[in-house]
């Protein structure tokens, strides 16, 4: 069935369910504030860099079933309308909603009523209850359909998702099933449930992540004590099927605009309810001490010592989004690293493929990888984005002012650097114990 779906906010997510919504055959209306977006996404201009996102906008744009507007009053016609909408960290830690609140209030006099709202965006727990007593009375049932998109790989992610997940009250049920309709013929499991489980399996999932990451993290430095390798105990352990390959590289630390909010809202929430979750705080405290101890790696390799100064000293950097295949600098470890470094007085050029500008106080951003080695005293992989593998290595080390590199991504090919005459630095390989 073809439904006639709203959906308010243009951002990653919003942008994403619209486009596509519309490849599976719905018809969307696409509803942001921002005067100058909507114009561009009206001509198929898409600032944000998703794999397959720009096609599928303008595939909309041409078969007519995707529109965008800033009217919200075009929402009278729609029989379900997703909230997309920001829910940036507040002061207690937990997601801050108003924004989402102050849209939700001006639905009972715009939508039609049975009109059913879903909200995509991460929300504390217990919000869609609160969503759904204040609607009732409208006659709109509220829809929890919490988002799972890595950014990077979003269009993917919606299109074949691990698991879809629908909470809503008893009442709302049929409302659910509405919505999970939307997503057609699906092999995933879609998972229907209340508001707050839904709600609450969002934020766990990516605490987990998070949990997991910093546990790697410290085992990589185990590995080091020991002489173990971080990529064998990685992989050994992943394969066990109750733990999963995924996410056991080490790295500077994991960031982002959601695993670092999402953790830290719910380790809040544990808070709120007396509930002691003191794992997630220790994930955090683990994540800070990971990016101090990069930090220590790259003074120990340039000066010999883990406390060396770092005063005039030029460095290149390789990357400084939070992760491959964006140019996301939210809570980037890498830019958090860059900032440590250029408070201990080094100079700093940095080359990362999807990022044109960053604090410009901290590093020197250029469009050459090759530029950042011109007279540096070492080069450090921040991100790991799969070029730099391929990278002319003798000719970095032809630029640099010393062959150093640090490898905090495990990235690099070790024959390649070696060859270079590059003194390699890694995580959780090569002990020093
Ligand atoms: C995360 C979740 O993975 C998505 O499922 C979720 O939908 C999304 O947040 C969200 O809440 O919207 P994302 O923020 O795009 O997605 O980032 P991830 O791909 O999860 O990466 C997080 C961090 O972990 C990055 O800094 C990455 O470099 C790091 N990482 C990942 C590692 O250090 N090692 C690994 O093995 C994997």
């Amino acid at each position: 069935m073809v439904d006639r779906v709203g959906v308010i906010g243009a951002g990653y997510v919003g942008l994403t369910t619209a486009a596509c919504l519309t490849h599976l055959g719905h018809d969307v209306l696409c509803i942001d504030s921002d005067q100058s977006k909507v114009d561009e996404l009206g001509q198929g201009e898409v600032a944000i860099a998703e794999p397959g996102l720009t096609e599928l906008v303008r595939d909309g744009l041409i078969c007519g079933r995707l529109r965008f507007s800033t009217a919200m009053n075009g929402l009278a016609a729609v029989d379900v309308v997703l909230l997309c909408l920001p829910t940036p960290k507040g002061e207690g830690g937990e997601a801050d909603v108003r924004i989402l609140e102050e849209v939700v209030a001006t639905l009972p006099g715009l939508l039609a009523p049975g009109c059913v709202v879903v909200t995509k965006s991460t929300v504390p727990v217990g919000t869609g209850n609160r969503l759904a007593e204040l609607l009732r009375d409208a006659g709109l049932p509220v829809v929890g359909n919490p988002e799972f998109l890595r950014e990077g790989h979003a269009v993917e992610d919606f299109l074949r998702p691990d698991r879809i997940v629908l909470g809503a009250s008893e009442e709302d049920q049929a409302a659910a099933e509405r919505v999970a309709a939307l997503y057609g013929e699906t092999d995933a499991p879609v998972w229907f449930t209340d508001p707050s489980s839904a709600e609450l399996a969002k934020y766990a999932s990516n605490a987990f992540l998070a949990l997991k990451l910093s546990y790697v993290n410290i085992l990589a430095e185990l590995c080091e004590h020991h002489g173990a390798d971080i990529r064998d105990v990685g992989r050994l352990i992943g394969l066990d099927s109750r733990i999963g390959p995924a996410f056991l590289r080490p790295g500077p630390g994991w960031g982002g605009s959601c695993l670092p909010k999402d953790t830290a809202a719910l380790l809040r929430t544990a808070e709120r309810a007396g509930v002691d979750f003191g794992m997630l705080r220790d994930a955090m405290k683990a994540n800070a001490r990971q990016q101090a101890a990069v930090v220590r790696k790259i003074r120990l390799a340039i000066t010999g010592t883990p406390d060396g100064s770092l005063a005039g000293v030029r460095i290149g950097l390789l990357g400084l989004a939070f992760k491959a295949g964006t140019g996301d600098l939210r809570d980037s470890p890498a830019l958090a690293i860059a900032r440590e470094l250029a408070r201990s007085g080094a100079v700093l050029t940095g080359y990362d493929p999807g990022v044109e500008s960053a604090e410009p106080d901290v590093v020197q951003v250029v469009d050459d990888p090759y530029l950042v080695a011109k007279d540096a005293e070492a080069l450090v992989v921040l991100t790991e984005w799969p070029e730099f593998r391929e990278l002319d290595w003798t000719r970095l080390a032809a630029a640099a002012e010393r062959a150093v590199v640090v490898d905090t991504r495990n990235l690099l090919d070790p024959a390649a650097v070696g060859e270079a005459g590059f003194s390699h630095t890694r995580l959780g390989i090569d002990g020093h114990g």
